[in-house]
């Protein structure tokens, strides 16, 4: 029987924490505390330790979380190969997955192969990845996950030259939806911080990974909540206009 899967949240930013700085000796609460602290999506980083020198996380994992995350799941594949981990995770509760062309030898078979099994699909471009991996697949995206660090471990320093890449990626996708009126998200993911947030919305993103910004404000003033609402502060009136969901 088809798993019902969550409603992927409209137009609006949607911030996508990473478990991966989350405390894993209460994963189940940790998750159910940021999606109360009013986050969209939950963000599954699963690294092999052969396509990134880390080592993280398989699909039981997103199995055990799936119940207690009442939004959708957003497993970012840092491993190589990629497509035997596409049914596994979709059956373990993914509700949209991310892989990075270089890991794949069929970059549009692998996207197929992530709808196919009822998953929203996205690529993951690195830092030095260029955006002419996009130029035959667009219709085949659901989102396109740009890396603003080098992939591989949380709590990295944003790399500014990432804006420009947002913003020419912002173009492509505003121009593909003019001519299909389909809607890919733009998530950037990798250093983002209250205090850089605004700016990465500025350049043309829409959806937010954010791992130790959140995770690490456990124990600060306002906790989850209060993180939250300082990136929420930080993107209010950012442009949106113009967007669809
Ligand atoms: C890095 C991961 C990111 C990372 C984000 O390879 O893909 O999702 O966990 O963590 P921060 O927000 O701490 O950079
Ligand atoms: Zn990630």
């Amino acid at each position: 029987m088809e798993r019902e899967r969550f409603p992927v949240p409209g137009p609006r930013h949607r911030l996508a924490p990473s478990i991966l700085s989350a405390d894993f000796a209460r994963l189940g609460e940790e998750v159910e505390r940021v999606v109360d602290a009013g986050c969209d999506l939950v963000h599954v980083d699963v690294m092999d330790n052969h396509y990134v020198p880390n080592l993280t996380i398989g699909p039981m994992v997103c199995e055990a979380i799936r119940p207690r995350a009442a939004v959708p799941i957003d497993v970012h594949l840092m491993v190589k190969p990629v497509d035997a981990l596409v049914p596994l995770f979709a059956k373990a509760g993914a509700d949209l997955i991310s892989f990075h062309p270089e890991a794949s030898d069929h970059v549009d078979r692998t996207l197929s192969l992530i709808r196919e099994h009822g998953c929203r699909a996205g690529l993951a471009l690195n830092p030095a990845t260029p955006l002419h991996h996009l130029d035959h697949v667009m219709d085949r995206l659901d989102l396109i996950l740009v890396m603003s660090v080098n992939p591989g471990f949380g709590g990295q320093s944003f790399i500014p030259a990432a804006l420009d890449k947002i913003a020419a990626i912002r173009r492509r996708i505003d121009h593909h939806a003019e001519v299909t009126g389909r809607t890919i998200w733009l998530e950037v993911d990798g250093g983002i911080k209250p205090n850089n947030i605004r700016a990465v919305a500025d350049a043309g993103a829409d959806t937010f990974v954010a791992g130790s910004a959140i995770f690490g404000a456990a124990d600060t003033d306002g906790g989850y909540r209060g993180v939250v609402s300082r990136m929420r502060a930080a993107l209010a009136n950012a442009g949106l206009a113009g967007r669809a969901a």
